[in-house]
Formats: structure tokens, C-alpha cells, sequence
């Protein structure tokens, strides 16, 4: 963090009282929230697999920042700050939310709100009393930059697996650049003087992942059946299962979308869970590329996704953490055993990061599977609910190994 040093304040300054740079920090926390949580409602939705990696990592940032905010604002004794919601800000990121496919809404997400709230932060950040609020000057400065990084991706970014160049959809982020006009967000209000904005359904998460053109998907898994027996064929199909845990990234963003009711503390762990598949997506795809293999030669699939997205948000959790991970670890150690034996190192040591990484995701499983339980008051004890989603699964795989594109 960096603290302006006392003699770079101006001697006269207007600044903002103490409750006015609050409501700033809160109108910022909940911009940050419903940020991270349409990065992840959007990132099954988006087709381009780079994309969805990058995503991953700023929807992490902005998890970051909505910590920052709301650590700081627990400081000032705002200990309600999680709860206060305004309804214009909960539109406009609404607005932003209705894009008609994954490609505007990177254009509107990244194109237009990252570039409108890097400067609004940065006006913010010039309001409060730098000799007694430093700390939440620093924590605006930082997001704008951050902000500002995202809407430089952008600017540069080209699919890398698609043909053709990015279509950036002007009419859309013109639309959205008018609502951003059409806000007072300190005020928490549309603008009086501004025809009031239609403001749009929420969007729904899609039921099938979206991926670039050029990849062929399947909807069962064959890699056992392309490769042998080997200790290189074995490791091939480890890593190419890393690759797919896209899914898991894309289920978990879903999630995130999906439970408003939530406390911060919710989303702030899904964040990392999420942003944790998308690095073992990476972790797969690098390994791959390491061991001569392309991505684009094995299909990239999409039914586990498409199985958990029929599930409520609380059920796709469990089964995701209370059922899947959990049941992950035995294999898992006889991967790294295997790749010690072989002196596969690198192989070994991502394993072996994978593992800590996946008993922190169980945690996360028995920690809030029975606090979701409750707040949806589900009468299903936490082991009447595993039962339920080990069914399911098992039913999912019998099909599966039966060749039948059910799921
Ligand atoms: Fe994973
Ligand atoms: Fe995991």
C-alpha cells in the first residue's frame, strides 16, 4: 500500500466528511461483489478458452478488493456495510449482466465498465482525507489500476483459438456507456436530469459451456480409450482431465452468480475455488504443451458442466466438494507416487499442489454445505444431501461409461 506522504497535501483541500467517503467505499464493495459474481455467472458463457483463463484470475482481483473495501469498512465501525445494497447499483450491474452473448459481454464488462470505474475510482480516491484516510484512498488507487489493467487486456486481447478477429460491438458498449452516464453512484440514484434506463431481466447462466470454434467437444470422455496402458499414457490422460477441469472452474462461476443470499464470506472462498480450477486448467494445458501434445488435438467436453448446471446451486456445491473432490485423494497420491518413482518432477510437483489445493476445497464443502442447508432451510441433513448427489453422479457415470450422451 502505498501512503501519500504528508507533504504532498495540498494545505487547503475539500474533502469529504467521514460518512460521505463510507458510502463511497460501500457503493465500491458492492460494485466489486457484483463484479466478481458476473465474471463468474459469464465465464461459462464466454466461448474463448484464454479468455475464460483471464477471467478467472481478475475475478480474483476483484475478490481482493471487496475484502480490502470491506475490512476497511469494518474499521469505520460500518460493521452493516455487506448488507447495504443500493438498488441503482444492483441495476446498473443488471445492465451489464444482460449482454446477448459472451463476446459483448466481455466488450461491456471490459470495454466499458472497467475504463468508466477506473476513473470513477480515481475521482473517488482524490475526495477522501488523505491526512486521516489514507488506507482508503490506497485501496481505491490500487483497484483503479487493476481496473485499468482489465480494460488494457481487452484492448489488446484476440482469441487464440478462434479464427477471425474479436468482434467488439460498439451499439452495445455505447449502451452501456450510457448507463454509467445515466448513474449518480455516490448519490445511489438514477440521474433526474437522464431519461430513466430500461432495466434489463437478470441474465441466466447458460446450460451448456460455450468453447472457441475450432475445438471439437464431446460429451463423454474417451481419453482412457486414446491412451495405453504406459506410464506416458497414463500421464497423458492425467493431464488431460487437468485441462477439462474448466467445467469446475465454470461450475464454480455459476455458483457464484447464483447465490445472492450468500454472505461475502461465501463468495470470497468461491472465488478462490474457482480461481484455483482455473489454475489447474492452466496447470493441464502447460504440462501438456511441456509433454509435445496440443490442446486442439483432444476434444474438450462439456457434460460435466452441463450435468451439475441442472442441479440447484447448493446441491452442484456438495456434489462438487462433498462428493467429487472428496473422493479425488487416493487417486491423486498414487498419480504423485507414480511420477516420484518415474522421476517425473515437475509431474510430481504439481500434483502434489493439486492435492493441498483440493483439501482446501473439501474445507470449503464442509464448511458451508450445511450453512447453504440452512439458509435455503432444506430439512436434508448434510449426509441425506451427499447421498442425493453421490445418486445422481453415479447414474451420470453409469451413462457414461454406456457411450450415452445423457449428461
Ligand atoms: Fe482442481
Ligand atoms: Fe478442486
Amino acid at each position: 500500500m502505498t501512503i501519500r506522504p504528508s507533504s504532498s497535501v495540498p494545505a487547503t483541500g475539500s474533502y469529504r466528511s467521514m460518512g460521505d467517503a463510507v458510502t463511497l467505499l460501500t457503493r465500491a464493495f458492492q460494485l466489486e461483489r457484483g463484479l466478481l459474481r458476473m465474471l463468474g455467472g459469464w465465464m461459462p458463457g464466454v466461448p474463448y478458452w484464454d479468455a475464460k483463463l483471464a477471467m478467472g484470475d481478475h475475478l480474483w482481483a476483484h475478490a481482493q478488493y471487496g475484502s480490502r473495501l470491506l475490512k476497511r469498512l469494518h474499521e469505520l465501525k460500518e460493521n452493516t456495510a455487506e448488507r447495504q445494497e443500493c438498488q441503482a447499483v444492483d441495476e446498473l450491474l443488471r445492465g451489464l449482466g444482460a449482454a446477448p452473448d459472451g463476446t459483448d459481454f466481455l466488450c461491456g464488462f471490459y470495454g466499458t465498465a472497467m475504463s468508466r470505474l477506473s476513473g470513477i475510482y480515481t475521482a473517488w480516491a482524490a475526495q477522501i482525507d488523505p491526512v486521516m484516510d489514507p488506507f482508503s484512498g490506497a485501496i481505491l488507487v490500487e483497484a483503479t489500476n487493476e481496473l485499468r489493467g482489465q480494460a488494457e487486456w481487452y484492448a489488446a486481447y484476440q482469441p487464440a483459438y478462434s479464427p477471425g478477429a474479436l468482434v467488439r460491438n460498439k451499439a452495445w458498449s455505447d449502451r452501456l456507456a450510457g448507463l454509467f452516464d445515466a448513474i449518480d453512484l455516490p448519490a445511489g440514484q438514477w440521474r433526474s436530469d437522464r431519461p430513466a434506463p430500461a432495466i434489463e431481466e437478470a441474465f441466466t447462466c447458460v446450460p451448456t459451456p460455450q468453447r472457441d470454434a475450432s475445438f471439437q467437444t464431446a460429451r463423454v470422455n474417451e481419453i482412457n480409450r486414446r491412451t495405453d496402458d504406459s506410464f506416458e499414457g497414463k500421464r497423458l490422460a492425467i493431464f488431460y482431465n487437468h485441462t477439462q477441469e474448466m467445467q469446475f472452474a465454470e461450475s464454480l462461476g455459476a455458483i457464484l452468480y447464483e447465490t445472492p443470499e450468500m454472505p461475502w464470506a461465501f463468495h470470497y472462498d468461491m472465488a478462490r475455488h474457482c480461481v484455483d480450477e482455473i489454475r489447474h486448467t492452466r496447470m493441464g494445458c502447460t504440462r501438456f504443451e511441456q509433454l509435445g501434445q496440443k490442446l486442439h488435438d483432444f476434444p474438450m467436453l462439456l457434460q460435466n458442466y452441463s450435468l451439475r448446471a441442472k442441479l440447484d446451486p447448493m446441491e452442484r456445491f456438495c456434489m462438487m466438494t462433498l462428493v467429487i473432490e472428496a473422493s479425488s485423494f487416493e487417486k491423486k497420491r498414487a498419480g504423485v507416487k507414480m511420477f516420484q518413482e518415474k522421476g517425473d518432477e515437475i509431474s510430481a510437483r504439481y500434483e502434489s499442489y493439486d492435492i493441498r489445493d483440493e483439501m482446501q476445497h473439501v474445507n470449503f464443502g464442509h464448511t458451508w454445505v450445511p450453512i447453504m442447508l440452512r439458509v435455503a432451510q432444506d430439512a436434508r441433513s448434510v449426509t441425506e444431501l451427499v447421498q442425493y448427489c453421490q445418486d445422481i453422479l453415479a447414474d451420470a457415470l453409469k451413462n457414461e461409461r454406456k457411450g450415452v450422451a445423457g449428461y
